[in-house]
């Protein structure tokens, strides 16, 4: 091989490892608790969220829909689930009756337990439920930050038919429960959770 072929080769290589390797997903550690609630938060761009239903056959029973949140724009993460709703969607409609609620989120939506080979309930794919009350956010600073947090990472929102009446709300979050590693469930009260950071221990 000559020098340039090999030259080019190695060039080549790197390339690909470098485009590769961009795309892992690196974790905080298992001990820092709160950090990896507040890193799966961020990471996800949508949640499970169980209400409680107004909806026959099943009125007063729990219900569990997806929805699109950003708990801010990229890199600017508050650790608060914002979204952007319509009271025509049913679980919308069980909110205004009863605005407690639970949102799930997991590694699972990332590339990460994939590339680990972890299967989505195995301890190993951290995932996080968060529990508290859907609150529509009234005009104002906080429903625009959330304006920004989703739609420069749901950026066809912005086209979502205007009929539809949408607004923003935010997840008003009192207890959070971090299922990652073994030794069971952990928690971390909502304190601890805003005071951490998913990319420094603490601010
Ligand atoms: C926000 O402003 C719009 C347009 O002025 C109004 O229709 C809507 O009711 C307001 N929402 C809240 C929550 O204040
Ligand atoms: C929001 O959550 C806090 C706990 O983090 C709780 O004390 C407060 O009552 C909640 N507010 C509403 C309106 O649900």
């Amino acid at each position: 091989m000559s020098a340039v072929v090999r030259a080019a080769c190695v060039l080549l290589l790197g390339l690909l490892w470098a485009s590769c390797s961009s795309h892992r997903v690196h974790i905080p550690p298992h001990e820092e608790v709160a950090r990896m609630a507040r890193f799966i938060t961020h990471q996800c761009d949508w949640a499970s969220m169980a209400t409680i239903s107004t909806h026959q056959p099943i009125v007063g029973k729990p219900f569990s829909n997806l929805f699109s949140v950003s708990d801010g724009p990229l890199g600017r993460s508050t650790g608060v689930p914002f979204f952007y709703l319509t009271r025509m969607e049913v679980s919308v409609q069980d909110l205004q009756v009863n605005p407690a609620a639970s949102l799930s989120m997991s590694l699972a939506q990332t590339h990460y337990c994939k590339q680990e080979g972890f299967d989505p309930q195995s301890p190993l794919c951290a995932h996080i439920i968060l529990s508290g009350s859907v609150l529509e956010l009234a005009n104002g600073t906080e429903a625009d930050f959330a304006k920004k947090s989703l739609f420069s990472r749901h950026p066809e929102m912005i086209d979502w038919p205007s009929d539809h009446d949408w607004f923003f709300a935010k997840f008003n979050i009192t207890q959070v429960l971090v299922l990652d590693y073994f030794g069971g469930v952990k928690s971390v009260t909502p304190e601890q959770y805003f005071n951490a950071s998913p990319d420094r221990k603490h601010h």
